[in-house]
């Protein structure tokens, strides 16, 4: 194994869980491991608190009359559950079939690591980098950065910079150099239906009082017509339509057909929105989803009971122009209005992000386009992508700066999931194109 690739293993053996207090100790150390290695690489580290996991920030030497680049990535990950279902233990790296198997070997330390060990190669080499470089590395991603923004505005001057690359996304399909130029935004919430003050007898009381299990699975139901388009009330108002060119651009795309979306699934067929492909589904229109629904028993056989409360959560996926104050406030309307008598209703907002747009082909946007030419020998392709980083509109509107999506996670990386994995194509890839990055946006 080459050397990259034990320190990648180092990485990934941090079971950095952010959402799990009993896992704020491995987070930490990760963290601290950060600032070592990129130490150990010739930049200057430092580990920043926040009142949540710790942020790392590290710089080359900065010198006048050259732009300064922002590379963020995150070091936390998400929970490995179902344990069962992995082929190798999530925190116990492997390679099998050219991929490293690991909680977070895509999503996000493969490739955020591949950046700074691509800084690290570039400064061995040359003794130092073309641009002025900062590494923004965050412990709470997955749990939806609550701290990130309030440390960008107390450290505008630490952070400022003149572009930023983030390579938290996709690639879609191996060996084709991708660039996104947008993100869909999100807005949560989770929504309790109760009904009688206790569970009760589905013989002695069925019939005359309302179940709050089929109130939540009316609510659910009312989102959608039979084609999958959104019903809530004003909900495309604000959606920018899909340019033809960007469907015509889109439609050539390798990776990203009907076919592959099946295929990627694994669904029995595909299902949504009338007069779109899957990819322009999911890159560029919004969906309302429901994430979880519970409620009743669950146990084995049956048990006749009315349950007193039933609930579901929901995410909704925005694109420009919509704006996740307005949704979470029309959705909230649109369920007042379509609950059911006999039960009442609590809408509890969650988190949420803005969408994020850039033109691709302004001057760092080609450069970048360059280096991906430069380091997968092949022509980019333009995207947008279906996921959500909701910090990235944040990044703009503080330090004033256009991101760059330059991701290497494959579609079936499994990200999220069990049996995550990375192939060790990308993470060699991902460590050129930092180096062509640099070099170009140096220029
Ligand atoms: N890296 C993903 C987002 C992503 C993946 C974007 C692939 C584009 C392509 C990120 O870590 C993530 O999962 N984000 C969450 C955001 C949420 C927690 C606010 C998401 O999209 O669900
Ligand atoms: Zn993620």
């Amino acid at each position: 194994m080459t050397s990259e690739l034990e320190q990648l293993f180092e990485f990934l053996r941090f079971p950095s869980v952010s959402t799990d207090s009993r896992h704020a100790g491995d987070v930490r150390a990760c963290a601290e491991w950060l600032v070592a290695k990129a130490t150990s690489l010739g930049m200057s580290a430092d580990l920043h608190e926040t009142p949540g996991h710790p942020l790392v920030v590290a710089k080359n030497q900065h010198l006048d009359g050259r732009p300064t680049v922002l590379i963020y990535g995150h070091y936390d990950v998400q929970p490995v559950d179902p344990l069962e279902l992995w082929s190798s233990a999530p925190f116990e790296p492997e390679i099998r079939d050219g991929r490293i198997w690991a909680r977070g070997a895509s999503d996000n330390k493969g490739q955020m690591f591949a950046h700074l060990l691509g800084a690290g190669k570039t400064i061995a080499e040359k003794g130092d980098l073309p641009v002025n470089l900062i590494f923004l590395f965050e412990g709470e991603e997955e749990i939806g950065s609550p701290n990130l923004a309030a440390f960008l505005k107390e450290n505008r001057e630490l952070l400022a910079c003149d572009v930023i690359a983030v390579s938290d996304t996709g690639m879609v399909a191996p060996g084709t150099p991708t660039m996104g130029y947008g993100l869909r935004g999100i807005t949560c919430c989770e929504v309790i239906v109760r009904g009688p003050d206790k569970d009760l007898h589905s013989g002695l009381f069925g019939g005359a009082v309302a179940n709050p299990a089929t109130a939540v699975a009316q609510l659910v139901a009312s989102l959608h017509d039979a084609e999958g388009k959104v019903l809530v009330e004003g909900f495309y108002d604000d959606v920018r339509p899909l340019e033809s060119w960007e469907r015509e651009m889109w439609a050539k795309v390798p990776g990203v057909s009907d076919g592959d979306f099946t295929e990627v699934t694994g669904s029995p067929s595909l299902f949504g929105e009338a007069g779109y492909t899957a990819a322009e589904q999911t890159w560029a229109r919004p969906t309302a989803e429901v994430n979880g629904i519970g409620g009743g028993y669950q146990g084995e056989g049956s048990k006749t009971v009315i349950p007193a409360e039933a609930m579901a959560k929901f995410s909704f996926r925005l694109v420009p122009d919509q704006d996740p104050a307005d949704i979470i406030k029309k959705v909230q309307a649109h369920f007042e209005k379509h609950c059911p008598a006999g039960v009442t209703l609590e809408v509890i907002p969650g988190h949420d992000g803005r969408p994020y747009h850039v033109d691709p082909n302004g001057e760092y946007g080609k450069a970048a386009q360059r280096a991906l030419k430069t380091a997968f020998d092949q022509e980019p392709v333009l995207i947008r992508e279906g996921g959500s980083i909701p910090i990235i509109e944040d990044l703009r509107e503080i330090l004033g700066a256009d991101t760059l999506l330059l991701g290497l996670a494959l579609a079936d990386a499994q990200i999220h999931s069990p049996n995550e994995n990375f192939p060790v194509e990308n993470f060699e890839s991902g460590i050129r194109l930092n180096q062509a990055l640099l070099e170009e946006l140096g220029k």
